[in-house]
């Protein structure tokens, strides 16, 4: 077994893609100056936050922060003070505000769905106030266009508004770094209006970028203008990695989630993804493998494959990271690099997908996450003990039967050379999930630098954008 285990029991298990039959030694020997140099380019980001070559979208360098994230200080993005007033606002929601609206698109919905879904699960909006501690329900909008979801949403805030005595309040939190994405925005000025047509209390706060010079943004200018609460984007964070930030931090603080065991995880990876020994450093051996995998194996497909329901959502943020990411031109034009992510969620998608990573072409890296311990105890009960296949699982766990299936289903794929990796988070909480994630940013970082792309910018997308404008400008004027 090929193994980094953490102090905290966090492990990268990747016997199944570094051995003869798949990436082998001589290949990393192969990338010793390519990995030195990413080593080299991981030094320099966290000194001073350069990244060669990288430019904003308006086409000036532009420092990249995310390494900072995890340490609360003075002189950082999250400092104490940030924190405190984290908590202040997540008190203020427990204290005063029956129902939460985060609205958001990619980077500024992405992460905090990850949050709700770990520490909220799915029946969260259907619990009593009490059995919430307190904390208000949470809804997502803003992150489609889509009239029949939203009129949904404003029809349940209005049912759960009738169905309280007293006033119901509710708080529309309205995250955009660029401040007029128009997802969010649309959807923000619809629900706002159909709760002051109810009758509904609104507060409403502002996530965005802070600053308020020539480039102050829209959202910025209008919160100020209503006076509204203003939170951060900052500076030197992409979306897709604002999680750490102020953007993922308000969703956990007005839930109780523990925002600070959080960045401690992160914390904790951080130190091992300094590393310039691979064999301890999980990120950059994550990357080196993958890469190698792509360029040399045409592994060129990496699906993301969690056990867990709740879970689902960390499949999904991840697909943002790597596809904006690591899917472009290479930095000296010289080709084309990107891995295809796919959301899998086991064991339902077993039933599936499998079929295919199984016995389809051989292009995929398929990762595993598995929670070693997911702190529940529902044992199949010996009901039917007479019928021979029910009780062959009779007196098992749900938790065990799930990860023997991962278990199963990664020594399937190994038995036919299939590369198949596995994280094990020792359980799922605050902490695990900040190490979880932080991990894949840095391995991001790493393959940016090892397949030669600039990791921080999103130029694709600016292109249909520029079709969609003029698009919505002819429907206005029919
Ligand atoms: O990662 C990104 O940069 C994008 O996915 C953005 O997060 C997304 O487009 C939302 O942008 P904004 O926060 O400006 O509304």
């Amino acid at each position: 077994m090929s193994k980094i285990v953490l102090p905290s029991g966090f492990t990268f298990d990747y016997t199944n893609v570094l051995n003869e039959w798949a990436v082998t030694d001589e290949d990393m020997r192969n990338e010793f100056d390519n990995v030195a140099n990413a080593v080299k380019a991981a030094a320099k980001v966290r000194f001073n936050g350069v990244v060669d070559g990288h430019l904003s979208k308006d086409g000036t360098p532009e420092k990249v922060l995310f390494p900072e994230l995890p340490y609360v200080e003075d002189d950082h993005l999250n400092s104490e003070a940030v924190l405190k007033r984290l908590e202040a606002l997540g008190a203020h929601a427990k204290e005063s505000i029956d129902a939460v609206v985060s609205f958001g698109i990619g980077g500024s919905y992405l992460g905090g769905k990850v949050l709700f879904d770990v520490h909220c699960g799915e029946f969260w909006n259907q619990k009593t106030a009490e059995q919430r501690n307190g904390y208000p329900q949470l809804y997502f909008s803003g992150n489609n266009a889509d009239s029949k979801r939203t009129k949904e949403l404003i029809d349940a805030l209005k049912d759960s508004a009738a169905r309280k005595e007293s006033d119901f309040k509710v708080m529309l939190i309205v995250i955009s770094k660029s401040g007029s994405t128009i997802e969010p925005m649309s959807n923000f000025m619809v629900v706002q209006e159909a709760m002051l047509q109810a009758g509904i209390g609104v507060e409403v706060i502002a996530v965005t970028d802070p600053r308020d010079d020539e480039k102050e943004t829209l959202l910025h200018k209008l919160a100020v203008s209503q006076n509204w609460p203003i939170f951060a984007v900052p500076d030197g964070v992409g979306g897709r990695f604002s999680v750490f930030t102020e953007v993922g931090l308000i969703i956990g603080a007005v839930i109780g989630f523990d925002i600070r065991s959080f960045l401690d995880g992160a914390k904790e990876i951080d130190q091992a993804c300094k590393s310039g020994n691979m064999l301890q450093n999980p990120a950059l051996l994550s990357a080196i493998l993958k890469y190698i995998a792509s360029e040399k194996y045409g592994r060129t497909i990496e699906v993301m494959m969690p056990y867990g329901d709740s879970l689902k959502s960390l499949a999904e943020w991840y697909v943002q990271l790597l596809a904006e990411s690591l899917g472009k031109e290479k930095a000296d034009k010289s080709g084309r690099y990107g891995r295809t992510p796919v959301v899998a969620v086991g064991t339902t998608d077993m039933h599936a997908q499998t079929q295919e990573h199984q016995e389809g072409r051989l292009n995929k890296v398929v990762t595993f996450v598995k929670v070693a311990d997911w702190e529940t105890e529902l044992v199949v009960p010996h009901t039917y003990a007479d019928i021979p296949t029910l009780e062959a699982f009779s007196g098992l766990d749900l938790a065990t039967i799930m990860n023997t299936a991962l278990e199963a289903n990664s020594e399937a794929l190994t038995g036919d050379k299939r590369f198949n990796l596995t994280i094990e988070l020792p359980t799922l909480n605050a902490f695990f999930l900040g190490a979880f994630m932080f991990m894949q940013c840095w391995a991001i970082f790493y393959e940016g630098q090892l397949a030669n792309v600039d990791a921080f910018n999103q130029p694709g997308v600016e292109v249909y954008k520029k079709l969609l404008g003029p698009k919505l400008a002819a429907h206005k004027n029919k």
